[in-house]
C-alpha cells in the first residue's frame, strides 16, 4: 500500500481545503458532503504523487498548482443535467416570461433578447432555452408580425428579432461536450418527437443539436464566483447550482444576478431552490407548479 493510500486527512486540513473550495468557487461542502470532498481530494493527490493533503493545499495555492485548483474544482462539480428539465417551469418560461419580455422589447422597439445560462453542465439546458424561445418568438411573430422582409426558407429567428443565449460554466469539460452538441438517445428521453424532428439531426446512434440552433449559443467560461459576470440580460438560468452554495454566497450570488439583468428581467432556479428569505429584490411569478423571479424595480 502507498503512502498516499493510508495518508489521513486531519480536521485542520479539512478545514483548509474547504475553506480554499469555498473562496475559489462558492461551493460549499458541509457534513453531508464532507465524504465525497475526502474521496476527490484523495484521487487528485494521488495523481500528483502527494503523500499528505497539507503537501496537495500547498501545492493547490502555489503559483505552478494553478492547473491542479482547476482539476481539482472540475471533480468537484455535480453535472447532473437533462432536456426539458423542470417542465412545469419551462412552459412558465415559454408562455408567460417570453411573452412578456417580447412584448415589452416590442413596444420600445428593441428587438434583442439575452439569455444566460449560468452553470450550463452539458449543454441541455441552453438548447433547450433555445428550442423554447424560437418557438415562443414564431408565435408571437404570428400574433405580432412586424413590416420586414423574413427570407426563405424562414430562419429560426424572424428578423428583426436577434437572440444571443450566453451558456458558461466552471468547468471546461462540460463546455467542451456542451459545444459538441451530440447527444445520444437515453440523454433524449424528454425530447418529444416534434424537437426531434425540428431541431436534430440524426447521426447513426446519436442527435447532433441543428446548426441554426447552435449558432443562438456562445458557450465561456465564467466562474460565478466572481464579480464580473455577464450584464444586460433578460433572463437568467441559474438552476441547481446554488443548492451547492451556504446561505451567505446564494445572497451574494441572487445580488449580483439583479445587477446582470435588464429591468423587470427574470431568473430561473432549479427546482430545489428558492429565493424566499434571501432577498427583496425579486417577486414571483406562479404558474402551475412552475416559478420564475422577476427584477424588482425602485420606485422613481
Ligand atoms: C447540477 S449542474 C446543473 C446544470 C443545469 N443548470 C441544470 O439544472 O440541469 C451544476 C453546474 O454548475 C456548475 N458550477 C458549480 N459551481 C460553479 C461556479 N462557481 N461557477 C460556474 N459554474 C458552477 C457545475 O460545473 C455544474 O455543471
Amino acid at each position: 500500500m502507498s503512502t498516499t493510500e493510508t495518508a489521513v486527512l486531519t480536521d485542520a486540513e479539512l478545514r483548509l481545503l474547504q475553506a480554499l473550495v469555498y473562496q475559489e468557487c462558492g461551493m460549499h461542502f458541509d457534513d453531508r458532503r464532507t465524504p465525497f470532498l475526502h474521496d476527490r481530494l484523495q484521487r487528485r493527490m494521488k495523481d500528483c504523487q502527494l503523500d499528505s493533503f497539507y503537501s496537495y493545499y500547498r501545492l493547490l495555492i502555489s503559483q505552478k498548482g494553478k492547473e491542479e485548483l482547476t482539476k481539482l474544482l472540475e471533480n468537484l462539480t455535480v453535472n447532473e443535467t437533462s432536456f426539458f428539465r423542470n417542465k412545469a417551469q419551462l412552459d412558465l418560461f415559454q408562455h408567460d416570461v417570453m411573452d412578456d419580455l417580447l412584448n415589452r422589447k416590442q413596444e420600445r422597439r428593441d428587438y434583442s433578447v439575452r439569455i444566460w445560462s449560468a452553470g450550463c453542465s452539458t449543454g441541455q439546458e441552453p438548447y433547450t432555452a433555445a428550442m423554447l424561445v424560437a418557438d415562443a418568438l414564431s408565435y408571437h411573430y404570428l400574433r405580432h408580425p412586424v413590416p420586414f422582409e423574413s427570407p426563405l426558407p424562414k430562419p429560426l429567428v424572424p428578423a428583426p428579432w436577434r437572440v444571443e443565449i450566453l451558456a458558461s460554466d466552471i468547468n471546461y469539460s462540460v463546455l467542451r461536450t456542451a459545444q459538441e452538441a451530440s447527444y445520444a438517445e437515453h440523454q433524449m428521453a424528454a425530447v418529444d418527437y416534434g424537437y426531434r424532428l425540428r431541431y436534430f439531426d440524426k447521426t447513426g446512434a446519436r442527435y447532433a443539436v441543428k446548426k441554426n440552433v447552435k449558432e443562438l449559443i456562445h458557450f465561456d467560461f465564467h466562474n460565478l464566483k466572481t464579480e464580473y459576470l455577464p450584464q444586460r440580460n433578460d433572463v437568467i438560468f441559474c438552476r441547481n447550482v446554488m443548492m451547492y452554495f451556504d446561505e451567505a454566497e446564494q445572497k451574494r450570488l441572487i445580488e449580483k444576478f439583479y445587477r446582470c439583468l435588464n429591468p423587470h428581467g427574470y431568473l430561473l432556479v432549479g427546482h430545489a431552490e428558492s429565493l424566499l428569505g434571501l432577498t427583496e429584490k425579486f417577486r414571483m411569478v406562479h404558474r402551475n407548479s412552475g416559478t420564475a423571479y422577476q427584477r424588482v424595480e425602485e420606485k422613481a
